[in-house]
C-alpha cells in the first residue's frame, strides 16, 4: 500500500498544488493517517482504505476547476484514470471508487447513510474526524475565506435542517451548527467515536469564546 501511495502522491500533489479552501494534500494526508489507525483497530481492507483516503477529495479540485460543486460520485472517471497504472487487482479497485463514491454521507444529511462496507465507513470517519477539532476549526474558515463567506452573519436563522455539501451555509459560524458539531454523534466506528470526543469539546469551547468575543466588549 504505502509503495502505491509514493506512486500516486507526485500526481495528488501537483492536482492540489494551490489549494487553499482546506482540501489540499495535507487533508489527504491527514484522513490517510487517521483512516489507517481507524483500520488497525476495527479491521477492514487496508489497500482499499488507504487509497480511497488519498483519493477521496479529487472532487473538490474539479468543482474548483469548473466553478460548480462535483459530487464524489462525478469525480469517479478522474480517479479510474489515476489508478490505472497502479498494480491493483480490479475488484479492490471497484471498491476504493466505492469509497469515494460515499464518503460523504451523513446521518443528518436528507438521504442518510446508505453505506454499510466498514471500508467506506472508516473513510467516512477519517474525513470527519479532519472536519472538526482546532484543525476543523482552520479549514472551516478557510473554506469560507475562499467561497467569500462571512465568519459570522447573527441576523440570518439557524434553519436548515438537512445538510447538503453542495450548498454553503450563510456564514461560517452557521457551519458549525449544519455540520460540524453534528459529527461527533455521527461517526460509525467505536475508535473514531473515542477521537472525536476531545475534538469536539475544543470546538465547543472556542464558539463560546468567540460569541463572548463578537460585540467587542472587555
Ligand atoms: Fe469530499
Ligand atoms: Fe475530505
Amino acid at each position: 500500500m504505502e509503495t502505491i501511495i509514493e506512486k500516486l502522491e507526485k500526481e495528488i500533489s501537483s492536482i492540489f498544488k494551490g489549494e487553499a479552501s482546506g482540501h489540499d494534500i495535507h487533508h489527504l494526508k491527514r484522513v490517510l493517517n487517521l483512516a489507517l489507525h481507524l483500520q488497525e483497530k476495527e479491521g477492514g481492507d487496508r489497500l482499499i482504505i488507504g487509497v480511497a483516503a488519498f483519493l477521496h477529495d479529487i472532487h473538490r479540485i474539479i468543482g474548483k476547476e469548473t466553478g460548480a460543486f462535483c459530487s464524489p460520485k462525478n469525480s469517479l472517471p478522474k480517479i479510474e484514470e489515476l489508478l490505472e497504472g497502479v498494480d491493483i487487482h480490479p475488484e479492490k479497485k471497484e471498491k476504493i471508487l466505492k469509497c469515494v463514491e460515499f464518503h460523504e454521507e451523513y446521518d443528518f444529511s436528507e438521504e442518510g447513510k446508505t453505506a454499510r462496507d466498514l471500508e467506506t465507513l472508516i473513510v467516512q470517519d477519517a474525513d470527519n474526524l479532519d472536519a472538526i477539532g482546532a484543525i476543523g476549526i482552520s479549514r472551516t474558515f478557510s473554506y469560507g475565506g475562499v467561497h467569500d463567506l462571512p465568519m459570522w452573519a447573527p441576523e440570518k436563522p439557524f434553519d436548515r435542517e438537512h445538510f447538503d455539501e453542495s450548498e454553503n451555509d450563510p456564514s461560517t459560524i452557521h457551519h458549525f451548527y449544519s455540520k460540524l458539531l453534528r459529527l461527533k454523534d455521527n461517526m460509525n466506528t467505536m475508535s473514531a467515536k473515542e477521537l472525536a470526543g476531545r475534538r469536539h469539546e475544543y470546538m465547543e469551547n472556542f464558539l463560546k469564546e468567540f460569541f463572548s468575543e463578537w460585540e467587542g466588549k472587555k
